[in-house]
């Protein structure tokens, strides 16, 4: 069987399928090569077995624990990537994915004491980095803040009874959870948290709200994933930007990433990693004054002929883009 893209040479296929809450589920993968990932990465996941639709999932599970490589995925409305693969794959069904990616891991921090926080399904790297720690730091003393829309989207509910951690749910809090969302108090709390490496995964507002709250606490080692990122209204002025193909105009705030343009004016892009890594929002600029973070998988070629990603691409000017 042929790879859809060279970025996914990893062929998986369905072991089983678990239902976590009601639109949450865990696709447990068997891969007949030695995959290799960090507790907290993530992968590209070719959707549909297109080369063209790339999706970033956290793998779930963690190296040397668990018996399946597993992704855990909540099903969005209109989304792609979801709907595929927790309505459509089945067991036996095959997957391509990429190499692990990222750095939001734990493995390399010499510190022994951690808070992790996560909310709704940014629970997936943190549990991987909790059972990781668990097993290779058994003296770690490990916090854990999980925050959900009420007690029935608990992810990993029956795994959580193995560990620590202080449950929230922002709605119908029952026994053993504390009601509403975080807040600088419940932070406060922690025992010794500006000692702490925090970790957090989540909706892009709960990261801010937390990042600004842990640092004001002290916290001097702060990490977040970046996978959240809410797609922003469109604007009326700013940054203008032309499509050619098909003919479009529309606006951007100054500031903006070229991807974050393009997703909140609705215009088809792919984006996966948003880091600059997989290469999936590879755009071209035909004009215009731009900088960029990451052109790390573009040919000298293509980034001398405007190629940019546009999730790392800072516009400086209006844009004309092919
Ligand atoms: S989304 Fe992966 S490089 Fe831009």
């Amino acid at each position: 069987m042929t790879m859809p893209t060279p970025l996914c040479p990893w062929r998986m296929q369905v072991h089983h399928i678990t239902q976590e809450t009601p639109d949450v589920w865990t696709l447990a993968l068997l891969c007949h090569d030695q995959y290799r990932w960090r507790a907290g990465q993530y992968a590209l996941v070719s959707i549909n077995n297109s080369p063209d639709i790339l999706r970033a999932y956290t793998i779930s599970a963690t190296p040397g624990i668990s018996p399946f490589i597993t992704l855990t995925v909540r099903r969005i409305d209109d989304g792609v990537g979801s709907g595929w693969l927790t309505q459509q794959v089945k067991r036996g069904d095959y997957l391509w994915l990429s190499d692990a990616q990222g750095d939001f891991t734990c493995d390399t921090e010499a510190n022994d004491r951690f808070l992790l926080l996560a909310a709704g399904c940014g629970v997936t790297p943190i549990m991987s980095m909790r059972r990781w720690l668990a097993k290779h730091r058994p003296a770690a003393d490990v916090a854990v803040i999980y925050n959900v829309r009420t007690p029935q989207d608990v992810i990993f509910a029956d795994e959580w009874r193995d560990y620590p951690v202080t449950l929230m749910a922002e709605q119908q809090a029952t026994l053993g959870f504390i009601e509403g969302r975080i807040t600088p108090e419940i932070l406060a709390a922690v025992p010794d948290i500006a000692a702490r490496t925090v970790m957090v995964c989540g909706p892009a507002p709960y990261m801010d709200a937390v990042e600004q709250h842990v640092k004001a606490l002290g916290v001097t080692r702060f990490h977040k994933e970046k996978f959240f990122t809410p797609v922003a209204a469109p604007v009326a002025s700013g940054l203008k930007f032309t499509t050619l193909s098909p003919a479009r105009e529309f606006y951007g705030p100054v500031g903006t990433t070229l991807l974050e343009a393009l997703e909140s004016n609705k215009v088809a892009v792919n984006a996966a990693c948003r880091a600059g890594v997989c290469g999936s929002c590879k755009t071209r600029v035909l004009s215009g004054e731009y900088t960029t973070t990451s052109t790390m998988t573009l040919t000298e070629r293509e980034v001398a002929d405007g190629y940019v990603l546009a999730c790392s691409c800072h516009p400086q000017s209006d844009l004309v883009l092919a």
